[in-house]
């Protein structure tokens, strides 16, 4: 059921179920982080594996010592700049984190996240919230109730309605090694942003058997339709000209004359608002019963760095 009554959430997740909640990244399924059977009912809805530890969504700076310890100052800094927001920090866990939610790990994942519904859901409750994105694993993250719903039905007993979300791609995700930042997710707050805060941000190049986060797997965000990424729209149109094929664009292009579906992800050429509108666009052209969906690629700077490795995890290996 999609309801905006904050009760009737509070009310489940009392009793350990999961409910789905909106964020300003995606949608994500929640649950009682202290409750291990609460969080065990997570995985199992999403078909995650349990190697593939949740971020822990917590109300206030003042609740981290609760749930991390030995947290270095420029975590500090971070969070006091970005929180509430679409920023995860990983960090040494407290013994009260169950092992499901960190999938063993001795770290875990948090954030405070900045939609006004789910704030105030955090301030009802007297435990952090567990939550992955709210799509079965591997499929495009939700943007809108509706594609919760698409996705899970009855089988949730409340889908807090929370509007299409602001920011529309996932919470970057930083750790660290001793006091150094470390990327690892790309995510809806650009790498410039951060390090203007806390100096250089390190990549670690990780292959897919061991990433960083466990869940920067290869293949991800996936539409069910194969889609592909072209640096050269015309030629890639002409090559596929005897398909059904749906096109994926940064900003209007005029030169295409292409007749089909076509989804133009921010009219006036801004990341944010492509970043706004990615999953959703991408949600329509895959309902569209298409044989390709063939995407841009946006220019290498800012959140347009995050929308070319979605997109190129959507296209990988179909
Ligand atoms: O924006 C978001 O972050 C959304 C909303 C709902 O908050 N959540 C989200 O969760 O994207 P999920 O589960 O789809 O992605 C979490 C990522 C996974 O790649 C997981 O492997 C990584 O965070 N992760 C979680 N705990 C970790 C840890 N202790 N160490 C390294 N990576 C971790
Ligand atoms: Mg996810």
């Amino acid at each position: 059921m999609i309801s905006s009554d904050i009760g009737k959430a509070v009310e489940a997740l009392q009793l350990n179920e999961v409910i789905a909640i909106p964020t300003e990244t995606v949608y994500g399924l929640a649950a009682n982080a202290f409750n291990e059977s609460a969080v065990k009912k997570i995985y199992e809805l999403k078909q995650r594996p349990l190697y593939n530890p949740l971020i822990v969504h917590i109300k206030s700076v003042d609740f981290l010592p609760v749930v991390a310890r030995d947290i270095p100052e420029r975590a500090i800094a971070l969070a006091q700049e970005f929180w509430p927001g679409p920023l995860t920090l990983v960090l040494k866990k407290q013994e009260v984190v169950p092992d499901i939610v960190t999938a063993g790990k001795d770290t875990v994942a948090i954030r405070i996240p900045r939609h006004p519904q789910t704030l105030a859901l955090l301030h009802e409750l007297d435990f952090p919230l567990a939550a992955p994105s709210a799509n079965p694993f591997g499929s495009i993250s939700p943007t809108t109730s509706a594609h919760v719903e698409r996705y899970f039905g009855d089988r949730l007993s409340l889908i807090l309605e929370g509007g299409s979300c602001d920011a529309g791609i996932e919470s970057t995700i930083i750790g660290f090694e001793g006091d150094q930042a470390v990327l690892y997710r790309l995510g809806s707050l650009s790498i410039e942003d951060l390090e203007a805060r806390v100096g250089k941000i390190e990549t670690r190049n990780r292959d897919d058997h061991s990433p960083l986060a466990p869940g920067m797997i290869s293949r991800h965000y996936a539409p069910s339709t194969k889609t592909i990424v072209s640096e050269n729209l015309i030629d890639s149109i002409r090559e596929h000209s005897n398909k059904r094929v749906g096109l994926l664009l940064f900003e209007p292009h005029s030169e295409l004359h292409f007749e089909g579906p076509t989804e133009v992800l921010s009219p006036g050429s801004d990341l944010k608002e492509a970043a706004r509108n990615l999953y959703a666009a991408m949600h329509r052209l895959d309902q569209l019963g298409l044989d390709l969906i063939i995407a841009c690629t946006f220019p290498d700077e800012g959140i347009g760095k995050t929308l070319n490795d979605k997109l190129k995890r959507a296209s990988h290996d179909q």
